[in-house]
């Protein structure tokens, strides 16, 4: 993959292709905007994960034009998905000058464009207000293009998607991955083809069919699979086990029972058969609520009128113990309803787990970014992907658009 040092930036325009898919809240409030009060960015790590290209670029003289999206506008214009806010914490987070365009591309963008000097940063409007962004329409893709000189792309978190703004334009200027992705790509490279054995995954969540591909793929790679959160209970269910009322579909159990037959066997992986844990306690709830009466179950045998809602305390000791012996851990996916403070504790001692383990410690984004956070750990792991779904299909083995329109020679 083409790097930075690929690259001559001084005196030239970059567009910077960064994921400021962040987090918002109304002024005073730590709520999602729900549409009064000036929205603020209530989480940015994502910004300061793209600072060190940013910077980077900007000591080597580049003058910046910054692309993003900002949730899902479909092709339209919203007020409360401009990138205004991020702009303004970008500002603050860079002490550049950085002045936000008024729309994605047309004649008043160019002007700003061309006015940059050497270490400014022009934040283009959300990418996806124009509707030809997510269909990688080629007129988006040159129009883009024609704003800067170089391409950049640091957009690890988009990559799994082939827009005008990820792929087209990578393929119509000279182009690089930005630092982020570059160190995204590496690191789960490395975990999946030469990691420090034992390899352990943890893989959580609601959904199995969400993360069947995940999971197969750590149980040909990895010793040990553990699984934990909601997704438990189609394992437990194909077990033969009583899962009261928790959640568990047909084709979740379908997959689970797959999984439980790739597996190893024995006590012990085989090659290519990772061993696959799963609770052996639980605790368990009549309502997904906080004042929801609840209480450990020792096994896992869930009473009819019940629900599991988070992993038990043998469970968390067992999980711990081959957490701390690994010598590389891959978390994703919380263990319970860990929003709720009576089934947090599976979540937590997992993360303090994973934050005081030795070995390298890798967390998938999203919800177990999330977790980490809540329980103050974030800085506390070696890596924290900014990936949600990009981590997990790159996990799984698929090419992601983003990152393969960066090989190869690409455009002199
Ligand atoms: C994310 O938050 O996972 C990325 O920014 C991608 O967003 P998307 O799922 O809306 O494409």
């Amino acid at each position: 993959m083409r790097s930075l040092d690929d690259l001559d930036v001084s005196g030239k325009r970059v567009l910077v292709r960064v994921d400021f898919n962040v987090p918002l809240a109304a002024e005073g409030e730590g709520e999602p905007q729900a549409g009064g009060g000036v929205p603020l960015v209530s989480d940015d790590t994502r910004i300061a994960a793209a600072l060190a290209t940013i910077e980077e670029l900007r000591a080597g003289g580049a003058r910046l034009v910054l692309v993003s999206h900002l949730g899902r506008p479909n092709g339209k214009r919203a007020a409360e998905l401009s990138l205004a806010p991020v702009a303004d914490r970008l500002r603050e987070l860079t002490g550049a000058k950085v002045t936000l365009a008024p729309a994605v591309i047309g004649d008043e963008v160019t002007a700003l464009a061309e006015e940059l000097e050497e270490g400014d940063i022009l934040v283009l409007e959300n990418v996806r207000f124009e509707p030809g962004e997510t269909s990688n329409d080629p007129e988006l893709a040159r129009a883009l293009a024609a704003l800067a000189d170089l391409y950049v792309d640091d957009a690890f978190g988009v990559a799994h998607r082939a827009h005008a703004s990820t792929e087209g334009i990578a393929h119509l200027l000279p182009s690089a991955a930005g630092r982020l992705l570059e160190r995204e790509v590496q690191t789960l490279t490395g975990i999946l083809e030469h990691p420090q054995h034992p390899l352990v995954a943890i893989v959580g969540g609601a959904k199995v069919a969400d993360k069947i591909a995940v999971i197969e793929r750590f149980l040909e790679v990895a010793d040990v699979v553990m699984i934990g959160g909601a997704m438990c209970f189609p394992f437990l269910c194909a077990q033969g086990h009583a899962v009261g009322k928790s959640l568990c579909d047909d084709e979740d159990v379908e997959h689970a029972r797959s999984a439980l037959l790739r597996a190893s066997d024995s006590h012990a992986p085989q090659p290519g058969r990772a061993r696959l844990l799963v609770p052996n306690d639980l605790v368990i709830g009549e309502r997904l609520a906080t004042d929801a009466a609840h209480r450990v179950l020792d096994g896992v045998e869930v009473p009819a009128g019940w629900m599991g809602l988070d992993i038990g305390p043998k469970t968390v000791q067992r999980y711990a113990s081959v957490i701390a012996s690994a010598g590389t851990v891959f978390w994703n996916g919380p263990m319970g309803a860990f929003e709720l403070e009576p089934f947090a504790a599976g979540t937590r001692a997992v993360a303090e787990a994973v934050a005081s383990a030795k070995g390298l410690t890798v967390v998938g984004g999203g919800d177990s970014a999330a977790a980490l956070a809540q329980f103050g750990l974030e800085g506390s792991v070696d890596h924290l992907s900014t990936g949600g779904g990009a981590t997990l299909e790159f996990v799984e083995g698929r090419v992601l658009p983003g990152v393969s329109a960066l090989q190869g020679a690409g455009v002199a």
